[in-house]
């Protein structure tokens, strides 16, 4: 037997089928895996451990395990583990429909937290004793080494911390991602942490290979299958209004001297509007910027391309089919250029803080005085998660959030009285944009920040209602330093409920 993506002799005896592999999973366990915004999943094991599931299932018996990985997956992995009723607890972000269907359901559990976190939570014990790690990686090297996959996320800390490895070789990653990638090994636990000694983005601080004990690996799968990687709409008519108020705002910080000509390191999450971002600031005529972001999607690959972005550090490639395919042929040019690290450092408060970082996500609501919602539809629906906007939110140099202005056909409004969840608060937000404009919050008390939130950034169909709210808020609330109404200040949500509007 052999396999040109496998060269350990000795690892090579323990290719298996991925049913084998996955009959080293027992219920109630707590499996990490590897994955990123539908990259560098384990494509085939969770799919044969799902069949063992519902086998189980069918046979009386219980059999649900704790799924932790490193941010969302795919269908072939939480959409077939939500399917089987197979999942008891699901950490730290997912994006799978079926998957939201079963926690908003109440049918499992599910702990969204700040993407940076999650490593050092591992490590602190805080998930108890992770049993079994499953991890794709592109190759195995002689040396036992193995070539990371098209993400990092928090494989390293998995292969270190999990009893048994299941390792899956994709055979359909391209073989020249080796080099890209740059393995931290110097984190350590208080009271014994040192500074990460990363100052520019493109810094290479650690080893381009992930290490594992091989007596702790049972199992290796064969695959080659392809990400299940995102597709980008060409940006509508909103995000091009958004990205234009966003790139005015960032020329005018440059005319300001606030910020360098080549700006600060970008941080872009995913999704439509922060690609069309991106893509309008190469046609700003921008130069010379950098990324040190969580996640290099198509834009951010374009930008690379033409120019317009020096370096980029990341902990996943989240690239549609057409752009992962450009970035197969041309990845011997972006080697170089790309940094492929752990969450834990791609994300960290103290780096993000050092570049100071200009951090643009998207929000699923703003309230007037600036607390925003990036989670929870209503307050009560998980959406997807924090993921990593928290980490750059609160660190970085300027924390921006861009939505349109309404959502389902103009019934709700995104700018509304009072958040009714808050993952940002006040305290951590710059500036909040939407196609109407942009508000910028910074130096401004509440009541300055409402006013700006209102004119700027609120729907013309809502925007008397926010201004005769807050009027009578600041006449008649118990306190007039942030004035609320607080027996309305959620009534717009709940008659979105009620009624399908939050129009009166
Ligand atoms: N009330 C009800 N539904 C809302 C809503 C609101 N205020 N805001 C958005 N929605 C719904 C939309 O209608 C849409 O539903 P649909 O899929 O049924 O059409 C869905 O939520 C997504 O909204 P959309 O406007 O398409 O947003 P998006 O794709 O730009 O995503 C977030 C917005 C907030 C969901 C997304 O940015 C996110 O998950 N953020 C948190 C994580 C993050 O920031 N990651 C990056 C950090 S590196």
């Amino acid at each position: 037997m052999s396999s040109p993506r496998i060269l350990s002799s000795a690892l090579l005896a323990r290719v298996c089928s991925a049913d084998q592999a996955a009959s080293f999973i027992q219920p109630d366990m707590t499996v990490a895996m590897s994955g990123f915004t539908g990259a560098g999943y384990p494509k085939a094991v969770p799919g044969a451990l799902a069949g063992h599931i519902e086998a189980a299932h069918a046979r009386g018996e219980a059999f649900r395990i704790n799924v932790l990985t490193g941010a969302s997956t795919a269908p072939e992995l939480d959409g077939v583990l939500a399917r089987a009723n197979g999942i008891t607890m699901r950490l730290p972000y997912q994006s799978d429909p079926l998957l939201r269907d079963k926690i908003n359901a109440g049918e499992m559990e599910y702990l969204d937290l700040h993407l940076s976190h999650v490593a050092q939570h591992a490590w602190f014990g805080f998930f108890g004793k992770i049993d079994v790690a499953i991890v794709e990686v592109s190759g195995i090297r002689e040396d036992g080494l193995l070539i990371p996959s098209s993400s990092v996320g928090n494989n390293k800390t998995w292969l270190e911390l999990a009893d048994k490895v299941i390792l899956e070789v994709n055979s359909r990653q391209p073989a020249g991602l080796d080099g890209m990638h740059d393995i931290y090994y110097g984190t350590a636990l208080p009271p014994h942490r040192v500074p990460i000694p990363l100052l520019t983005p493109g810094d290479r601080i650690g080893e381009a290979y992930l290490r594992c004990d091989p007596d702790k690996i049972v199992a290796i799968v064969e695959t080659d299958a392809p990400d299940r990687s995102n597709s980008f709409s060409p940006p509508d008519a909103t995000s091009r209004q958004i990205a234009g108020h966003l790139i005015e705002f960032l020329r005018h910080e440059v005319a300001h001297g606030r910020l360098p000509a080549g700006l600060l390191p970008l941080q872009s999450g995913v999704g439509n509007i922060t690609n069309a971002v991106l893509a309008e600031l190469a046609e700003a005529g921008f130069k010379g910027l950098t990324a040190f972001t969580e996640v290099i999607q198509d834009a951010m690959l374009d930008l690379l391309e033409n120019g317009t972005l020096s370096v980029a550090s990341a902990t996943a490639l989240s690239l549609s089919p057409p752009a992962t395919l450009r970035f197969a042929e041309e990845i011997d040019r972006l080697r170089e250029r790309i940094v492929l690290r752990p969450q834990e450092i791609s994300n960290h408060p103290e780096l993000v803080r050092r570049l100071g970082c200009i951090a643009m996500n998207g929000m699923i609501e703003a309230d007037i005085y600036g607390n925003v919602n990036s989670t929870h539809v209503m307050g009560s629906r998980i959406q997807n998660g924090i993921g990593g906007s928290g980490d750059f939110a609160r660190n970085g140099y300027l924390a921006c959030f861009m939505s349109a202005s309404t959502a389902k056909g103009g019934d709700i409004s995104r700018i509304v009285p009072m958040a009714s969840h808050v993952d940002h608060t006040e305290h951590d937000v710059s500036v909040i944009v939407t196609e109407q404009g942009l508000a910028d919050l910074r130096g401004l008390s509440p009541k300055q920040r409402a006013r700006q939130v209102i004119a700027n950034c609120a729907h013309p169909d809502y925007r008397p209602l926010l201004e005769d709210y807050f009027q009578r808020a600041c006449s008649n609330s118990f306190g007039k330093h942030t004035p609320h109404l607080l027996d309305e200040s959620l009534a717009w949500h709940e008659r979105y409920i009620r009624t399908g509007s939050m129009k009166p």
